[in-house]
């Protein structure tokens, strides 16, 4: 099992550890006993997850003497609203959950923004452990400490930042994801090889047949690669005021293209396309070499990810979706651009006329 720490403020209960490892349960429970005592454990999983894997978790937290109870909620971004918290703290009080309750998400990015939220405001907060079952929730989600609800008018628009107190990435739970939302996760590495890892990038181009594969060892190191390029951005610039934001790569219009299809592309194919998009803007403003741009589209398609926006997908919905983006300043949406791989940059505003531009040539 491999241990990274994130260094936050001065404040140890903000830093903590991201544990990786394979078939780690038992010893997650052990770590659980250890260093995070809780006079009661309540588990938050999903339908899939809880069938997959809850009985198994509880089971062992109950085996090592832990007062472990499990919550669940149903799959899906729809369990990620302000109704669904609501719901989910009712059930914590039935359950008899107090400030001496520390919450365990078992799940994708769903079950973590969720639980992560109703943690930071439930009795004014209870910690929280985050157990990712997803390769998003590894490589991302999970950590970060950002967490969050969506509102009728856009993602994640409600939300805090509330560190977890440990991190544990069991790679097993891999196996059973199914190939799309596999794909989901590997649009998030392929961004880290662009933002931070041209290294990175290039054993992506070389290597994309053994990771679709799940290679164990190809995964694991993956997993932890990316781990460590998340911490230590997050370790930089924690509330986003900066840094932070070249994690966004792809993700302004990734998230548009999502809405605007009616959540008929995948959050991982939004940014597959966005990371197109934001290559092409790079290209069209002269920062990037165009042979580059033709790079980042190989390896998005190499990873079974769409490189293409279907031609009858509405440009003026997306430029909609991007006026609502929370992380316009100014009324300015800024874009995250490269001016080579692993080299990014917070762009200053783009004339919409030019984004609609890269919208169109991406539907030939
Ligand atoms: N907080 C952050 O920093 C951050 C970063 C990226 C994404 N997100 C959020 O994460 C969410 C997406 O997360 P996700 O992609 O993990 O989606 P998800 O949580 O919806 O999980 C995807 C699907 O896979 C199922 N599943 C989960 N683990 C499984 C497993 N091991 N085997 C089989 N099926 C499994 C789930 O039940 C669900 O149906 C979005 O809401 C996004 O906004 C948050």
């Amino acid at each position: 099992m491999k241990t990274l720490k994130v260094h936050l403020d001065k404040k140890a209960q903000s830093s903590h550890e991201i544990r990786i490892g394979r078939n780690i349960l038992d010893r997650m429970v052990l770590l659980l006993a250890k260093n995070h005592k809780a006079s009661r454990y309540g588990i938050i999983t999903d339908h899939h997850v809880n069938r997959l894997y809850g009985k198994a978790l509880l089971e062992a937290m109950s085996g090592a003497g832990l007062n472990a109870f499990l919550l669940e909620i149903p799959a899906g971004e729809a369990s990620k609203t302000i109704a669904a918290a609501m719901d989910l703290a009712g059930r914590l009080l039935e359950a008899g959950a107090d400030r001496g309750t520390l919450l365990i998400a078992l799940g994708g990015g769903v079950v973590g923004d969720l639980t992560g939220f109703v943690a930071s405001v439930y009795m004014r907060s209870v910690p929280y452990v985050q157990i990712p079952t997803t390769l998003v929730g590894q490589v991302d989600s999970a950590i970060g400490g950002k967490t969050a609800v969506d509102l009728p008018q856009g993602k994640n628009l409600l939300g805090t930042f509330y560190q977890p107190r440990a991190v544990f990435a069991d790679l097993r739970f891999l196996d059973t994801l199914p190939e799309r939302e596999f794909a989901n996760g590997l649009a998030e590495i392929i961004k880290y090889g662009i933002i931070d890892d041209e290294k990175l990038f290039q054993r992506l181009e070389e290597d994309m047949e053994s990771v679709r594969h799940r290679d164990p060892e190809r995964l694991s190191a993956l997993v932890e690669t990316c781990c460590r390029i998340k911490k230590s951005i997050v370790e930089m610039d924690e509330r986003e005021q900066g840094l932070r934001r070249i994690l966004n790569f792809g993700h302004t219009l990734g998230h548009a293209l999502e809405t605007a299809s009616g959540y008929t592309l995948s959050h991982g194919e939004g940014v597959a396309l966005g990371m197109i998009a934001a290559a092409r803007l790079s290209v069209k403003m002269k920062y990037l070499p165009e042979s580059d741009e033709k790079r980042v589209e190989k390896v998005i398609a190499g990873a079974g990810l769409p490189v293409r926006i279907d031609p009858s997908l509405d440009a003026k919905a997306v430029m909609d979706g991007l006026k609502m983006d929370k992380k316009k300043r100014n009324n300015v949406v800024h874009f995250v651009l490269i001016r080579k791989i692993g080299m990014p940059f917070v762009n200053g505003g783009i004339e919409d006329e030019t984004i609609r531009g890269v919208l169109e040539d991406m539907k030939a």
